[in-house]
């Protein structure tokens, strides 16, 4: 017969001088495991008779319910002290800095669009849009190229290898000039427009200031009694806003564009200080250097045709704007190669925080 009490004793003991929960695991399957001392003892009870049972099964019972008891508390005992030795272990030292997190900026091109929006906002255009890769129709045919056109190898266009389901070629548009006719469209030729187009524009050119993607904003403006005097004050509004100055230098040059008759070229002066391009000066542009910022005129007749209005009816005026060059004047950079590099150092130096909207501080002087 085995003596419960001993056995007992020397359970509990074991238990309590356990140091280590691993310890305490192997105690348990010692006594409790399927090949436990305690186990065994709980087996021989089917063999023994009531009244044994009586007294030598109760007695088990009960020291089985006391090891359990021993462990479940040798194990809480142990985990708390080992959440101690932790906790004094790693402490967090609250006055230290904290590590910096990295913040991204909003890319020049995206703030000069946005103080652009804003501008035209002020003058009542809307925001209109469409796709980069474009039939050739909208890019080419409807803006009064037809195919063969000699004014088609003006740009270097990037074509796709393959076709349209009605046949037409496609290209990565080369403008922002196909929004116009999808603009009026949509519209139904028998309403005024008013409207802008930014987005980026593809052309097979690489050097200091031209990229093969590049952003434009188009303008259109159409209506029953548009003229060239509502362009050259548009511009003019536009850059003294976008700007922030009075003193803005304006040349328009009589140019050449398919889509648009008559066409104008317009250039703004600059000159350098400290290094820099500055915008604007006195009106005499002496020692003034030209930069070419847009293209312009009114609104070809075969253009508003192929948009749906009728030339005897509507005319508008139309104009497209380089934005990186922009940007590039107004905030001083050279190399337009270096706005597409992704080169966190330039952008963290070039750009704008997202916190800040568009810094024009003017406005639009309507009323100048
Ligand atoms: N689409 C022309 C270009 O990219 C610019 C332009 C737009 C000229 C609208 C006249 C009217 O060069």
């Amino acid at each position: 017969m085995i003596d419960l009490d001993a056995l007992g004793t020397q359970a509990l003991g074991k238990i309590a001088a356990a140091t280590d929960l691993d310890a305490l695991e192997a105690l348990r399957v010692e006594f409790l495991g399927k090949q436990g001392s305690i186990s065994g003892l709980m087996k021989t009870l089917g063999a023994m008779s009531p009244e044994e049972r009586q007294t030598q099964g109760v007695a088990i019972q009960a020291l089985r319910s006391s090891v359990t008891d021993a462990l479940a508390e040798g194990k809480a005992k142990l985990e708390a002290a080992a959440l101690e030795r932790k906790l004094a272990a790693e402490t967090i030292d609250l006055s230290l800095p904290a590590p910096e997190a990295p913040l991204g900026s909003v890319h020049p091109v995206s703030q000069v669009m946005d103080e652009l929006a804003e501008i035209f906002a002020d003058l009542g255009f809307a925001v209109a849009s469409g796709p980069e890769i474009e039939d050739d129709w909208h890019n080419f045919t409807a803006l009064n190229m037809p195919e063969s056109h000699p004014a088609r190898a003006m740009h270097d266009t990037f074509y796709l290898p393959d076709l349209t389901a009605e046949g037409r070629e496609m290209v990565l548009r080369t403008h922002t000039s196909p929004v116009q006719i999808r603009a009026m469209l949509a519209a139904g030729g028998n309403q005024p427009l008013r409207i802008i187009a930014p987005g980026r524009v593809y052309r097979s050119d690489s050097d200091a200031t031209h990229t093969p993607m590049f952003h434009q904003i188009e303008g259109l403006v159409i209506g029953k009694d548009i003229h060239l005097g509502h362009l050259k004050w548009t511009l003019e509004t536009l850059l003294k806003a976008f700007f922030e100055r009075e003193d803005i230098l304006l040349r328009l040059r009589p140019s050449y564009f398919p889509f648009t008759e008559p066409s104008v070229e317009v250039d703004t002066g600059y000159s350098w200080q400290d290094g820099r391009r500055v915008v604007g000066g006195s009106g005499d542009a002496e020692g003034h250097s030209w930069m070419e910022l847009l293209g312009s005129g009114m609104v070809n007749a075969h253009v508003l045709r192929a948009g749906g209005y009728d030339p005897a009816e509507w005319q508008g005026f139309a104009f497209g704007v380089g934005v990186d060059r922009l940007a590039m004047l107004k905030y001083g950079m050279n190399d337009l190669r270096a706005f597409f590099d992704g080169d966190a150092r330039w952008l963290s130096h070039y750009g704008f925080s997202a916190l800040d909207v568009p810094t024009l501080s003017g406005g639009v002087g309507v009323n100048a």
